[in-house]
């Protein structure tokens, strides 16, 4: 079709074309250029609509769609009266000039200098290369601590949340409980009755942001500046910043073939109020500490009149021998803080985990909780509550018992044939990792960096640790990776350590 151009007013042209553009947006488009280019001053009068459409041979709707476009934007004002006319400021003179003072500010704001709070000094300290590892990228092997999405029933899992919102009663989408959704506080205290023997009633349960929150409000609420705090060396980071940044004096204790050195702890520092201690299966070494050591530190807690974090983050994972009870099952004197999480078991994005507190703590627990973002999102609490009473949550849980001890052994056997001599990996009865052993004098830094730059995530034990380690190593998650991912990544970290 031609292009039929038609004159409206001095040097203005309306092009219509058979662009699919509707006319009243070809209208509003050569105005505002015409006023943008100055073809049209300010305060210069336009056409009557009437005349306009008129002229055009549209009709008058056409050119009022368009002019009340204009005058939304601010292009155009009308005066009653009077007609319309070209705007004195317009819009993009607006933002230039708030652009400008949003500048100036920027500038004031950067030779401000910054005071932080001695919690804010401690955050902006913290490296973050660690949390960096949770963000939306691609995953490659040997990320640790991702679970195996793809088989993870999706489905099933959109088909629990659809039926929820349709059934949900008005107040659940209202402001909900600090302490969590009760159907869920419930469901997970008698998940952990039967599964881990922790005692508890369901008002002890408190559901949060994962277990990272629960220790950091653990932190928050029972720890004061410079109160000692023991962890195991080496250490769930996230869990020895979130003490760090409260104030606290933290002690790394080594391990013994026990777990925990309490011995050690004693020796070095008994004051400490609290200790936060992996027991099930030691982060990241995997060791199991024994009974004997556990009731020991029970005794010591009940004594001192101090705190044991159990963090029993990955315990559903066990694939040989029979694992221990929780620590808090055998605590008579309400000295364990038990947490957990649904990252490693449903998908970290989720964000749901808990903390299992003494009954004297429940509303601390609580307020603390409704400080620090109210409450978990409650549609994805009473999603979580149905899947696990419905009995999917255990069935997920045993079939990824199952694949993941299939990862694991191809893990294994892949770095037997392709990493003899290089990297030694035995085998663990639980977790969610292996650790790959590097030999003597073999910096595990250098060979994380060396390995990233094949493609292979894999984070250097040292990274965990307090003190110098007598031999470095390397964690490799195997969770989230098929057999042939796992495979190529075992040949790529050959060549990148060879
Ligand atoms: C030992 C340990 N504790 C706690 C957490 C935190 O879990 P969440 O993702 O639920 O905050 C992690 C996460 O990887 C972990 O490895």
């Amino acid at each position: 079709m031609p292009t039929n151009r038609r004159a409206v007013a001095p040097f203005i042209t309306i092009p219509f074309e058979s662009s699919g553009v509707p006319i009243y947006r070809q209208i509003y488009e050569t105005f505002r250029r015409a006023i943008l280019s100055g073809q049209l001053p300010a305060k210069s009068q336009l056409p009557s609509t009437r005349s306009l459409a008129a002229q055009l041979a549209v009709s008058r709707m056409t050119v009022v769609n368009a002019y009340d476009q204009l005058l939304a934007e601010g292009y155009i004002e009308g005066i009653s009266g009077s007609g319309t006319y070209v705007a004195t400021v317009l819009p993009e003179e607006l933002l230039e000039i708030r652009d400008k003072k949003r500048c100036r500010q920027h500038t004031a704001t950067a030779k401000r200098q910054t005071t932080l709070s001695r919690s804010g000094e401690l955050l902006a300290s913290f490296n973050l290369a660690n949390l960096r590892a949770r963000t939306d990228k691609n995953f490659s092997a040997f990320n640790y601590g991702l679970p195996a999405i793809e088989a993870f029933p999706l489905e099933l899992w959109s088909r629990l949340t659809t039926r929820r919102l349709q059934r949900m009663s008005a107040s659940l989408f209202g402001s909900g409980n600090p302490a969590g959704f009760e159907p869920l506080r419930q469901a997970v205290a008698a998940y952990l009755q039967t599964a881990r023997a922790v005692r508890c009633k369901p008002e002890q349960v408190i559901i949060t942001a994962g277990a990272q929150q629960a220790i950091a409000l653990i932190a928050q609420i029972l720890i004061d500046e410079k109160d000692v705090v023991w962890m195991e060396n080496p250490c769930y980071l996230g869990a020895r910043n979130a003490f760090a940044v409260v104030g606290a004096k933290v002690v790394s204790v080594p391990l013994d073939a026990e777990g925990f050195n309490l011995p050690f702890a004693l020796k070095e520092n008994k004051n400490a109020r609290l200790v936060c201690v992996t027991p099930s299966h030691q982060f990241p070494l995997g060791t199991v500490m024994s009974l004997s050591r556990r009731l020991a530190l029970l005794e010591w807690a009940k004594r001192a009149n101090a705190w044991i974090v159990e963090d029993d983050y990955d315990s559903e994972f066990r694939y040989a021998g029979r694992p221990l009870a929780s620590l808090q099952g055998l605590d008579e004197n309400g000295c364990v803080i038990y947490v957990g999480t649904f990252s490693k078991t449903i998908f970290p994005a989720l964000m749901l985990g808990y903390a299992v507190v003494p009954e004297s703590l429940i509303d601390v627990f609580a307020a603390a909780r409704a400080l620090s973002g109210s409450h978990s999102p409650s549609i994805d609490q009473a999603v979580l509550t149905d899947f696990i009473e419905e009995g999917h949550f255990a069935r997920h849980v045993r079939r990824m018992r199952f694949l993941y001890a299939e990862r694991q052994a191809v893990l294994i056997d892949a770095a037997k044939k392709d990493l003899a001599g290089l990297l030694e990996v035995p085998a663990d009865e639980a977790g969610m990792h292996l650790i790959g052993w590097l030999p003597d004098g073999v910096n595990d830094k250098t060979a994380s960096e060396k390995a990233a730059e094949q493609g292979v995530e894999t984070k250097p034990l040292s990274a965990y640790s307090s003190e110098p380690l007598t031999r470095g190593g390397l964690v490799l998650g195997y969770t989230a990776f098929s057999a042939g991912q796992i495979k190529n990544g075992v040949r790529r970290l050959a060549k990148a350590i060879a």
